[in-house]
């Protein structure tokens, strides 16, 4: 059986080649290394196109660069840094003193040229995380390039107004780039979106989360041993913007912030000190079709959450604490994977501070209506009785998908998706037997109750997800959150269900999850079970899905869908 799959993929993945998909046929280089399924192969980086006329054309470098975060000696890091070559005023901008990279502004429609130069001393490819574009385009590790090398990315923005993240992608080292500071946010505007007149300029603020851990020296440290990547690597400082103790003084007036969760693996509930419940206008993919309010929203990482905030009415002098509330359940309980993070996730804890410096009497009203979603329903997909599967095994030394570790010429029959069609899907945890808790009660009958692993689906769906020594027990106490990211085009959340074993864990998350919106990533909570309905459109290839606990990516989290 691995052999025929082997094979099969082998054969599947020439087919690409010769195809151009890859643009790498011929290449003796590329064929040498496929015969390794862990070594990944290197590919000629891509050059400009002489007939690609871009609208916008930028230079974008990754470099080690020291920048003060901490009072004292300045902090090592991985750095962005941006030079726009062509296009309008204002498509990149620095965010000063900050180690994050350039806030990059796109309109949907434009045609983009990025000039990636690796800057590093090692390996590095950048992924365009929320955007809709070739597969050859998104930065799959396949393409990363070497230090001093460039790679020529071009596309068209194909996206509605969203906010949009880059970072690195590399094989097994993504996390540790993005840690030590590669990242950026990257913006997309849209018709739709600019009639709004939602607050702009001063009154639209990014607020970029991440979690970092210093050494006396205000020296980064990073994942000391397999614990801090079995649960993820955890800092004790919050740091928005990049910045510690990050403030931001306002008017007393309506303001648009953009929330990324930009951390590798902690998890955010986030919401007003003072209990003035949370705006929501728009998520992952972009608005929402009306505003929602929430006691809190939970923010996972690799996840964005556009907000309102409102602070007309306040007095000068007042200021709103944004915190990340108590909540509890989405680490492993007990065992050799105990949390002990200084700072633990689920603990209270402040993210940053609004004051209200300036008294104005005119403030922009929320509109009642945002945007239009084309929404799908179940009997729209292709696949309406057989979701794809995408399992989230826990393993004693691993986190995998569909029970295997990531190789990228290891495609399973579930994994190959008809190039534009819709599709039914479904992530769950796979417990085995073992679980016992199990109950139908999101009362679709899907085939995965019932502690059965090859139901429904069609034995090959699920073939090879053995969870090798991990009985019922391990696999209780092993269950952990997994936000779950799918590249390519967002997808709708069409149900979530629960076991009964978790439900009280899951009653201090419940009411912080937005399923009106489109998402690219989804926090699934242990014991749940989430069903989405996503688009395959436009583009064949190879399409990653992977934990965004970016710590479990890099170990193997991760899986390809070629899109044929
Ligand atoms: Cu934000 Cu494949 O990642
Ligand atoms: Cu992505
Ligand atoms: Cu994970």
């Amino acid at each position: 059986m691995p052999d025929y799959n082997n094979n099969y993929s082998r054969r599947r993945f020439l087919t690409q080649s010769s195809l151009g998909l890859l643009a790498v046929s011929g290449m003796p280089g590329l064929l040498n290394a496929m015969e390794g399924m862990q070594a990944m192969p290197k590919i000629a980086p891509r050059k400009a196109s002489p007939d690609f006329k871009p609208d916008v054309d930028i230079e974008l470098l990754c470099k080690s660069a020291a920048v003060p975060i901490l009072v004292g000696k300045e902090t090592q890091v991985m750095q962005y840094s941006a030079k726009l070559l062509q296009g309008p005023k204002g498509t990149v901008a620095e965010i000063p003193g900050s180690y994050l990279g350039p806030i990059i502004r796109l309109q949907k429609g434009q045609k983009v040229r990025i000039h990636l130069q690796n800057g590093l001393s090692e390996p590095t490819v950048t992924h365009w995380h929320g955007l809709h574009v070739p597969a050859e385009m998104d930065g799959h590790p396949l393409y990363a390039i070497n230090p001093g090398e460039q790679l020529v990315y071009e596309f068209e923005v194909l996206n509605r107004a969203g906010m949009n993240i880059y970072h690195p992608h590399p094989h097994e080292t993504t996390a540790k780039q993005v840690y030590h500071g590669l990242a950026g946010a990257l913006l997309v505007n849209d018709d739709e979106e600019a009639a709004l007149e939602l607050p702009s300029g001063d009154y639209e603020i990014p607020v970029v989360i991440q979690d970092r851990l210093f050494d006396v020296h205000n020296q980064l440290i990073y994942a000391r041993g397999m614990h801090d990547r079995m649960t993820g690597f955890y800092g004790d400082r919050i740091l928005v913007n990049g910045r510690a103790d990050f403030q931001i003084d306002v008017d007393s007036r309506a303001y648009r912030l953009r929330f990324m969760n930009g951390s590798t693996a902690r998890i955010y509930k986030l919401g007003w000190d003072d209990g003035t419940p949370m705006t929501v206008i728009g998520v992952d993919g972009g608005l929402l079709e009306k505003p929602e309010t929430k006691p809190y929203i939970m923010l996972a990482p690799g996840e964005r959450l556009d907000v309102w905030a409102d602070f007309s009415g306040r007095n000068e002098g007042s200021q709103l604490v944004l915190r990340s509330l108590a909540f509890s359940g989405v680490l492993p309980k007990m065992g050799m994977m105990m949390h002990t993070s200084s700072l633990p996730v689920g603990s209270d804890y402040p993210i940053f501070t609004a004051r209200v410096t300036r008294k104005v009497s005119d403030s922009p009203k929320l509109p009642s209506s945002l945007s239009k979603i084309k929404w799908y329903k179940t009997a729209d997909t292709a696949n309406p009785n057989s979701p794809v599967p995408i399992a989230i095994s826990e393993g004693h030394m691993a986190m995998l998908l569909n029970g295997r570790p990531y190789a990228y010429n290891d495609v399973q029959p579930s994994e190959r998706i008809p190039v534009n069609s819709i599709q039914l899907m479904e992530i769950f945890h796979a417990h085995g037997g073992g679980h016992g808790k199990q109950t139908a009660n999101d009362g679709q009958g899907t085939g995965h109750q019932g502690g059965g692993m090859g139901m429904g689906m069609g034995g090959m769906r699920h073939g090879g997800m053995g969870m090798g020594g991990m009985g019922g027990g391990m696999g209780m106490m092993m269950t952990m959150a997994h936000p779950i990211h799918l590249h390519g085009q967002s997808f709708q959340i069409v149900s979530r269900s629960i076991d009964a074993g978790s439900e009280d864990d899951y009653a201090t998350v419940r009411e912080g999850f937005i399923e009106s919106g489109l998402k690219d990533t989804v926090l699934v909570m242990p014991g749940e079970k989430v069903r989405i309905i996503k688009p395959f459109q436009d583009f064949k290839g190879l399409f990653m899905y992977h934990c965004h606990n970016l710590e479990h990516e890099d170990m193997g989290m991760m899986r390809d869908f070629l899109v044929e």
